[in-house]
């Protein structure tokens, strides 16, 4: 029996770096794909590589900013599918960091603040919908070490961070009841990430202000973890499988550290 054999899942960001290694994975575990996302060529990059590990994997250009957009989609989903067991906002993009409050903007410092924080509320609040209707679901969103890491210029991917380990929180006491759980997934830095997320450009902004080379800040932030490493895209991604199954039943309102140890509890 494959994990997700007979679940239907939607990823928002689908095109992205760990949308797509989401994708491969739950196509992989039998789960019923559907990919939304701004680019049509990375959606279909990501589905072409989901296919090839057996699954069945449907894509749709979705602006995950906008609610009707959303709903939309997640109607089609829900009539073409029937149901919806699994939402994963993987949706990233670039934004200021490394930078003191005092050269920041008020623009700046919402940017990311605002922004994730409203493609997670959208997307969360359209499958909140038939997920309650069927009396089961999970929503996995993602946050990053920026909500428990002080220093100098992360303010806004702090306050975005740790703003959205609070929503996914509540959101949990909220949907519980109704069988739903919500799962917020908090990894490092992805090194096989760099080629393709925004966050090759923003870190490399940050080096390049310290003047520092890049790989060298790379190896500042594997110097922070206790396993002298720092996650992979398949490690986040096996986890969010193991976390959108029913053998994570009991699992709700947590946040999932996968800083390879950046961070304790
Ligand atoms: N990469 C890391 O090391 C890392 C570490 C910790 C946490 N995270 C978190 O993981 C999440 C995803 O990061 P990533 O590295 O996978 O980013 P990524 O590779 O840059 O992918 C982000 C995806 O989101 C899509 N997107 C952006 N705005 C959108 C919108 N309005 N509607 C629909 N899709 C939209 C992008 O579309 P386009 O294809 O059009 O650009 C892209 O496909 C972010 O929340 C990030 O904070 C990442």
């Amino acid at each position: 029996m494959l994990l997700l054999e007979g679940k239907v899942a939607v990823i928002h960001g689908g095109g992205g770096s760990i949308g797509a290694a989401a994708a491969r994975a739950f196509a992989r575990e039998g789960a019923r794909v559907f990919l939304a996302g701004r680019s049509l060529p990375r959606l279909e990059a990501a589905a072409s590589a989901a296919r090839s590990f057996g699954g069945t994997v449907e894509i749709a250009v979705v602006d995950a900013m906008d609610q009707a957009s959303v709903d939309r989609h997640i109607d089609e989903v829900t009539d073409a599918a029937g149901r919806i067991d699994i939402a994963l906002n993987a949706v990233g993009f670039d934004h200021l960091q490394g930078r003191e409050i005092a050269d920041t903007s008020l623009a700046e410092y919402l940017h990311p603040v605002t922004g994730y924080l409203q493609t997670n509320f959208v997307t969360a609040k359209a499958v909140a919908r038939p997920m309650i209707a069927l009396g089961s679901g999970v929503i996995l969103t993602v946050s990053t070490p920026g909500a428990r890491l002080t220093g100098r210029g992360l303010i806004g991917n702090a306050a975005q961070s740790a703003g959205l380990e609070g929503f996914s929180r509540a959101l949990a006491g909220e949907l519980g009841p109704a069988g739903v759980r919500v799962v917020c997934v908090r990894p490092h830095a992805m090194r096989d990430a760099l080629d393709t997320s925004y966050t090759r450009q923003m870190f490399g902004r940050i080096a390049d202000a310290s003047g520092i080379d890049f790989d060298e800040w790379m190896d500042g932030l594997t110097g922070m973890t206790l396993l002298g490493r720092l996650p992979t895209l398949d490690e986040v991604a096996e986890f969010l499988a193991f976390a959108a199954s029913d053998r994570a039943g009991s699992m709700t309102g947590v946040i999932s550290n996968l800083t390879a140890g950046a961070l304790v509890d």
